[in-house]
């Protein structure tokens, strides 16, 4: 059996975001946090396990079975509507924008890596926006041909910019992270 499944994780994925966790401490001092791209959920069940007094919203295309302590909001995070009620949701600025939002649907590495590379920037729009000057944005990015155009914005936005390849990322993937921390 899969260690994920025996820990009670609905995925891998979790680990990765644990080593981004342990590396980056972002985390630390967090109440208010979005998970974009949460289903099957186990990065926002990470979350519930960390944050205690705060608010967790995770948003997907798909719905997936609920998680204690987090609120799910259904739907196309690039719809402007969905934002909106994200943005009602929490009333102010918040801590931490996560990312692991991803397309894989055309089944051109290509095309999906540029589509996906959109994703991270719609989501780095929105945390430039919706964040507070302390806070932290992580995304899912893909070495691709945006990937120095999205690192090059990142860096105009954010004072500490990093890029981390977790080790429970899979080698032979074009995944990374963008680890963004306090805004200028
Ligand atoms: C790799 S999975 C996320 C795994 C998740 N982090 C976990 O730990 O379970 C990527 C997710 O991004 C979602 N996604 C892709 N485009 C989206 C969009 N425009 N709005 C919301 N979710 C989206 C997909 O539906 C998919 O569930």
């Amino acid at each position: 059996m899969r260690k994920s499944k025996i820990e009670g994780y609905r995925s891998r994925a979790v680990y990765k975001f644990k080593e981004i966790d342990e590396k980056f401490k972002i985390l630390n001092n967090v109440s208010n946090v979005i998970d974009l791209g949460a289903a099957p959920g186990s990065w926002s069940q990470y979350l519930s396990q960390k944050i205690k007094n705060g608010k967790i919203v995770s948003i997907d295309l798909l719905k997936f079975e609920s998680i204690r302590n987090t609120t799910q909001i259904i739907g196309d995070f690039t719809n402007n509507d969905v934002q909106l009620m994200i943005k009602s949701y929490f009333k102010k600025k918040i801590d931490l924008v996560i990312s692991d939002m991803a397309v894989n649907t055309t089944g051109n590495k290509n095309l999906d890596s540029i589509v996906t590379g959109e994703l991270c920037l719609e989501a780095m729009r929105f945390s430039i926006d919706f964040l507070n000057g302390n806070g932290r944005f992580i995304s899912k990015i893909f070495m691709g041909s945006s990937f120095n155009e999205i690192v090059a914005y990142a860096k105009k936005a954010f004072k500490d910019v990093r890029i981390f390849k977790p080790l429970a990322s899979r080698k032979d993937s074009k995944e990374n992270f963008l680890i963004c921390k306090k805004l200028r």
